[in-house]
C-alpha cells in the first residue's frame, strides 16, 4: 500500500489545471467522497497493526496534501480568468513609437559624411577647455579686444592653479591640439558642443554646435579653401548652390572671409528667407594666421593652412525653415518626430 501512496503522492503534485472543468476532475478524483485517497482511508483496516500508524500517518500527509493543491489551484485559476476579463482583445493595439537620432546629429552626419568622401579626419577635444586652446593660442591674448566676440563662460578652477578653464566658446581649439601633436599635411574637422553666454532669443542659445575644419600643408591656398567649401555646400544644399567670401576679421586667420551661399529657397532670385538678398550666411573663414602656427611649432615659411567654421544649428534651421533655435532643445517629441 506504501508504494500505491507514492504514486499518488507524485500525481497530485504533477496536476496542473488550465480550467475549472479540470480543477473539477482533480476534486473528484482525490478529494471527494469517492475518490481514492478517502478508498484509501477505508482499507486502512485491512492493515497489520505494526504498519498501520506510517501508513495512517503517509496518508494523512497524502489528503493534506491534495486539499492544499485544491485551494491554491483554484486561487489560481481564480487569477487568471480576472486577467482575462479586463483584456479587451478587440482594442487596437498601442502605439509603438521608435526613437530617431536628434535633427542636430542628423545634420553633423550628413555633414561628416561629405567631408570624409574628400579626406577630412574626424577630430575631438574636451568641452571644458583650457583658456590657452581656446583663446592664447588661436592669436587672442587676454588683452586682444576681439575675445569680447566671443561671450565666455569662465569656469573657476581650485584645484590646478596654473591654469585657467573656459567652456569651449568655439572647436578651433580641437585644431590647436591636433596641430601640436600631429605634424602637417592636417585636414581635419572638428565638430561638436560649443557654449557662449549670450541672452537666449529664437536666434542665440547658450549651446550650439559647430563643425570646424583645418587643412595645413605645403602651399594651401584660398583658392583650395573655396573648392571645399563650394564642393560642400553643393552636396548639402543641392547642385546649384553657389558661394561667396565676404571680407571678415577673426584673430586667427588672416585674410578672414564670412562665407555666404545662394539662397536654396530662391536660388539666389531675393525672398523672404534671404532678406532678398539672394544670399544667406553660413559660417566664416580664413587662411590661418602665422601667429598660430608659431603657437603650434610649425613653421608658416613652410607651410600655409586654411580653416572654416560653421554654426549646424544655423544650417539646419535655414534647411528646414526653423524659426526659433529653442525649439531644437526643449525636447518636444511633436516636433523632434518630424524628422
Ligand atoms: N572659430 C570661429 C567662430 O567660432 C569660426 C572660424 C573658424 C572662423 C575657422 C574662421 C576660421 O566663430
Amino acid at each position: 500500500m506504501l508504494s500505491d501512496l507514492t504514486e499518488i503522492e507524485q500525481e497530485v503534485n504533477s496536476f496542473s489545471v488550465t480550467n475549472a472543468s479540470e480543477l473539477e476532475s482533480f476534486r473528484i478524483m482525490f478529494i471527494s467522497r469517492n475518490g481514492r485517497i478517502t478508498k484509501l482511508f477505508d482499507e486502512l483496516k485491512n492493515i497489520s497493526k505494526e504498519e498501520k500508524p506510517a501508513v495512517g500517518k503517509k496518508l494523512n500527509d497524502i489528503k493534506k496534501l491534495a486539499e492544499g493543491k485544491y485551494n491554491s489551484l483554484k486561487e489560481k485559476l481564480a487569477d487568471s480568468s480576472a486577467v482575462k476579463e479586463t483584456m479587451d482583445l478587440t482594442l487596437p493595439p498601442a502605439e509603438f513609437s521608435v526613437g530617431r537620432e536628434h535633427l542636430i546629429s542628423q545634420t553633423l552626419q550628413q555633414m561628416v559624411k561629405i567631408f570624409r568622401e574628400i579626406g577630412f579626419k574626424v577630430t575631438d577635444g574636451p568641452e571644458l577647455e583650457e583658456e590657452f586652446y581656446n583663446f592664447d593660442a588661436l592669436n587672442t591674448p587676454y588683452y586682444h579686444p576681439s575675445r569680447d566676440m566671443q561671450d565666455t563662460y569662465y569656469i573657476q578652477n581650485n584645484v590646478d592653479k596654473d591654469k585657467k578653464y573656459v567652456l569651449r566658446t568655439h572647436t578651433s581649439p580641437v585644431q590647436i591640439r591636433t596641430m601640436l601633436n600631429n605634424k602637417p599635411p592636417l585636414r581635419i574637422i572638428s565638430p561638436g558642443k560649443v557654449f557662449r553666454n549670450e541672452t537666449v532669443t529664437y536666434k542665440n542659445y547658450f549651446m550650439f554646435h559647430q563643425l570646424e575644419g583645418l587643412y595645413v600643408d605645403k602651399n594651401v591656398s584660398m583658392r583650395d579653401l573655396k573648392g571645399v567649401l563650394s564642393y560642400f555646400f553643393k552636396k548639402f544644399y543641392g547642385e546649384n548652390t553657389k558661394i561667396r567670401f565676404i571680407p571678415s576679421f577673426f584673430p586667427f586667420t588672416e585674410p578672414s572671409g564670412q562665407v555666404d551661399i545662394t539662397c536654396f529657397i530662391c536660388s539666389g532670385k531675393g525672398c523672404k528667407t534671404c532678406k532678398e538678398t539672394g544670399w544667406l550666411e553660413v559660417g566664416g573663414c580664413g587662411m590661418v594666421d602665422p601667429n598660430v602656427f608659431k603657437a603650434v611649432d610649425i613653421d608658416p615659411e613652410e607651410f600655409t593652412g586654411f580653416a572654416f567654421g560653421m554654426g549646424l544649428e544655423r544650417i539646419t534651421m535655414m534647411k528646414y525653415g526653423i524659426k526659433d533655435i529653442r525649439i531644437l532643445y526643449q525636447n518636444d517629441i511633436r516636433f523632434l518626430d518630424q524628422f
